[in-house]
């Protein structure tokens, strides 16, 4: 029995130790931590209803650090870029089923309820305390041109953690299948990246992308297999998933894409 319970009365009297520690030393770096994850929980929950995978994010992730990298991004915008893979579409959480699952193209008005995520999710995670973060989950569907939301800024108004997630999150959507459009090719959808340069995207960004997709590629083959595992089917029902509007078909949608 003494076998059984010595490593976790060690691993309690351990995990007691650093919480003190952590609570003397830094509050406000347990509070940021703790907020962190308690909306993270809920990203992860948007996520499953969006039928985004692990395996999205991971890649993003990775996709995200190597720009930021290639970009000389201080610290605090890697931790944007890493916190802001999984993050900025939480507020999708506040969009209606009939909308967020929606298969084909939104009207106009549906369009506008949709484009709210950007406001909603920001004043979540101003609960963390990160305002790069903020900047990332508030600002991830500007345009360079001016035409984005939700604050259609333009050009280096833009944060450039969002610009950066705009590029890495949107070729890596072109990739996959989603409700309302089948997976393109990488050619495929490094030409819309590249078609977007200037017009959707910092116009330097695509090509750099393009550039140091294969280092991305060689990263995400060696990440851990547990990062592929698609969150739907194993914890949702199988008749609700294959009931979903998300699993019908429609033709690509740009405006979907934006979203
Ligand atoms: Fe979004």
């Amino acid at each position: 029995m003494a076998e059984v319970e010595f490593p976790w009365v060690l691993a309690l009297v351990a995990l007691t130790l650093i919480t003190a520690a952590l609570l003397h030393r830094a509050p406000e770096l347990v509070a940021y931590e703790c907020n962190k994850a308690l909306i993270e929980s809920l990203a992860v929950a948007v996520n499953v209803r969006d039928r985004i995978t692990h395996a999205h994010v991971a890649r993003v992730r990775i996709y995200a650090a190597g720009m930021g990298q290639l970009l000389y991004c201080s610290p605090a915008e890697l931790q944007a870029l890493h916190d802001g893979a999984i993050l900025h579409d939480v507020g999708k959480i506040g969009i209606p089923d009939h909308i967020l699952h929606k298969p084909g193209q939104l009207t106009p008005e549906e369009f506008t309820v949709m484009k709210t995520h950007t406001v909603l999710g920001a004043q979540m995670v101003e609960q963390i305390g990160a305002p790069l973060l903020i900047s990332v989950v508030r600002s991830h569907h500007e345009r360079w041109d001016g035409g984005g939301y939700p604050d259609a800024l333009a050009g280096e108004e833009i944060p450039r953690v969002a610009r950066i997630l705009a590029v890495v999150d949107c070729f890596d959507a072109f990739r996959s299948e989603r409700p309302y459009k089948a997976a393109f090719s990488e050619a495929e959808s490094l030409c819309l990246l590249m078609a977007g340069a200037g017009k959707q995207f910092d116009p330097s960004l695509p090509a750099l992308f393009k550039r140091h997709l294969p280092e991305f590629k060689v990263r995400i083959a060696s990440m851990p297999a547990a990062h592929f595992l698609f969150l739907g089917p194993e914890i949702m029902p199988a008749q609700a998933v294959a009931a979903a509007p998300a699993t019908g078909f429609a033709a690509p949608s740009r405006e979907r894409l934006d979203a």
